[in-house]
């Protein structure tokens, strides 16, 4: 794989821009092509079978369009489906997940809060981190039906959504929680009203940095390109069925003006009707 192709990264929806802005501020030099499979989120309440066709679906399409590498930027597309991607395909699938050690590791008051869909709360791949760590401290898990909803219509600060992070968040707190997870890429653009409602002492942690860490690791297998000289382009796609209402979202959560692109997944054919698309994006 030569080394200048693009590095993949797909979601349920637009959470994943969360960990699409963390891998470009740790690799600026690097073009990088975004999937929103916004069309069938949430993924939360779908079935594993649904889950897994759709990752295989977005991985297709980030493959014909020449990727280097595929992030799965979905808490609850990796504990459903990444097993299947890595025997499917042979580039490199780097994906994430809640990052319960590191709370467990820094919690003083012992008792973690973990945020996140339902699918990824009832996963093995849950149950495996608390089995091995829970031991050292109480880990709550509280799903959250509707967050992701909010951040894909990009309702943020709505009094609905005020309302839901109440419901989900202050039982925990209740409970002696001093640490949060954010389980769901999405339910990092829900940061700053989350730490608003739980005040300063609470620590919020996502996976974003984590990941970004593990894509630069990957990178610098192959080859990791010179920054200076060379400007990055990302391109944006959706398979939602407007990708006007697309752009006007990607482009309030990333705060700078992109095009978003319609992304026929079951048909990866594409790339002529790409081309000359690529955005110049500087780094957040
Ligand atoms: N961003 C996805 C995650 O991290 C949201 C899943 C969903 O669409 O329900 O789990």
């Amino acid at each position: 794989m030569k080394s200048t192709a693009p590095i993949g990264v797909f979601d349920s929806g637009v959470g994943g821009l969360s960990v699409y802005q963390a891998i470009r501020h740790a690799l600026p030099a690097e073009d990088i092509i975004y999937v929103a499979d916004s069309g069938n989120a949430p993924y939360g309440d779908r079935t594993p079978g649904f889950i897994e066709d759709r990752a295989v679906a977005m991985t297709e399409f980030l493959v014909a369009s020449g990727v280097k590498a595929v992030v799965v930027a979905c808490n609850t597309a990796t504990v459903i489906a990444v097993e299947r991607l890595r025997r499917q395909f042979s580039l490199p699938i780097i994906a994430l997940e809640p990052a319960i050690k590191p709370a467990i590791e820094s919690t003083k008051s012992g008792v973690v809060g973990v945020l996140a869909t339902r699918r990824t709360l009832e996963s093995p791949a849950v149950e495996r981190l608390c089995r091995e760590y829970g031991a050292r401290a109480r880990v709550i898990l509280q799903p959250c039906p509707g967050l992701v909803e909010s951040v894909e219509l990009c309702e943020m600060d709505s009094p609905a959504t005020a309302d839901l992070i109440q419901h989900y968040v202050a039982p925990l707190i209740a409970a002696g929680a001093d640490t949060l997870v954010l389980g769901c890429t999405h339910y990092a653009y829900l940061a700053r009203q989350i730490q608003a409602l739980v005040g300063p002492n609470i620590t919020i942690l996502d996976s974003s940095a984590a990941v970004a860490r593990q894509v630069v690791r990957r990178v610098e297998m192959t080859e990791r390109l010179p920054f200076g000289g060379r400007s990055a382009h990302a391109q944006f796609f959706t398979t939602a069925a407007s990708t006007r209402q697309a752009s006007a979202v990607m482009s309030l959560l990333l705060g700078q003006t992109v095009e978003v692109l319609h992304a026929e997944s079951d048909c990866p054919g594409i790339t002529d009707r790409r081309q000359g698309q690529k955005q110049d994006l500087s780094c957040p």
